[in-house]
């Protein structure tokens, strides 16, 4: 740990500028701002005037951190907000690109459609939130580093150590590297990294609830399910996976 970071009471790997520029490969990253507690880090980076494409806001904690489908994202210090600012010119394959950079930069873990990280015994390392607002996307990553804010999530920190900004740096190079990839290899990359085709799932969407099992992810990112009825895309809901029996 850093002579800098003993005492101030924030997990190791300080995400402070000093810390964190340093770190950056690419263009993303370069327009930087770290926070202590925010409400959201997409509600800062929204209202951050003049931001570039590529900007980040950074987290140690969140009061109202916003997860997918309208759920809350539980938000303790110890583990890692941000949020990355992209233009519209991204395809419909980003939730995917923005997963594998994920299971990238965490070197740990599986892929549940569309972007969940989840440990190798399933329970939740990581989520991913795109929110558009305008000519902008807002992307969103929070990463259980330190604490497991609920019982079915797990912490980073039990699988490899970790550094804050270190990780952060990785997922923002790994992201602009994904951003840029054929569409072809964003879709075997987070298939050889999935852990939700094959198997009986029950997904929700909205207030309905459809049973099949997940053969394959489509051209444009959609979940394919194979039901009674046939097969069957998805393109957002929540997804279980059933146990047979
Ligand atoms: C999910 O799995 O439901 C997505 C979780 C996304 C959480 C991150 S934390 C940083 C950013 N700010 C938010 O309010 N949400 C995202």
């Amino acid at each position: 740990m850093l002579k800098e970071e003993k005492g101030a009471g924030i997990a190791p790997g300080s995400l402070a500028p000093q810390h964190f520029l340093p770190r950056l490969r690419g263009k993303f990253g370069r327009h930087y701002r770290y926070l202590g507690v925010v409400s959201s880090t997409q509600d800062v980076l929204r209202e951050w005037a003049g931001a570039a494409p590529g900007a980040v806001v950074a987290a140690e904690q969140q009061t109202c951190g916003r997860g997918r489908l309208g759920r809350r994202w539980e938000s303790p210090p110890g583990n890692l907000y941000f949020s990355v600012l992209l233009t519209t010119e991204v395809d419909s394959l980003l939730p995917l690109r923005a997963g594998v950079a994920l299971r990238e930069a965490a070197c740990v873990g599986k892929l549940k459609w569309p972007n969940d990280l989840l440990a190798p015994d399933g329970r939740k390392l990581a989520g991913i939130l795109i929110e558009r607002c305008g000519e902008r996307v807002l992307l969103g990553v929070g990463i259980n580093v330190e604490v497991a804010p609920f019982p079915t999530a797990a912490a980073l920190s039990e699988f490899r150590e970790v550094h804050r900004a270190q990780l952060l740096a990785d997922f923002l190079w790994a992201l602009e590297e994904w951003l840029a990839e054929k569409p072809e290899l964003v879709l075997t990359t987070w298939k050889e990294a999935n852990a939700t085709l094959g198997k009986p799932l029950r997904v929700r969407v909205g207030e309905k609830v459809v049973e099949g099992v997940g053969v394959d992810i489509g051209p444009r990112g959609e979940l394919l399910l194979r039901t009674s009825d046939g097969v069957c895309a998805v393109h957002a809901g929540e997804i279980e996976t059933v146990n047979p029996g």
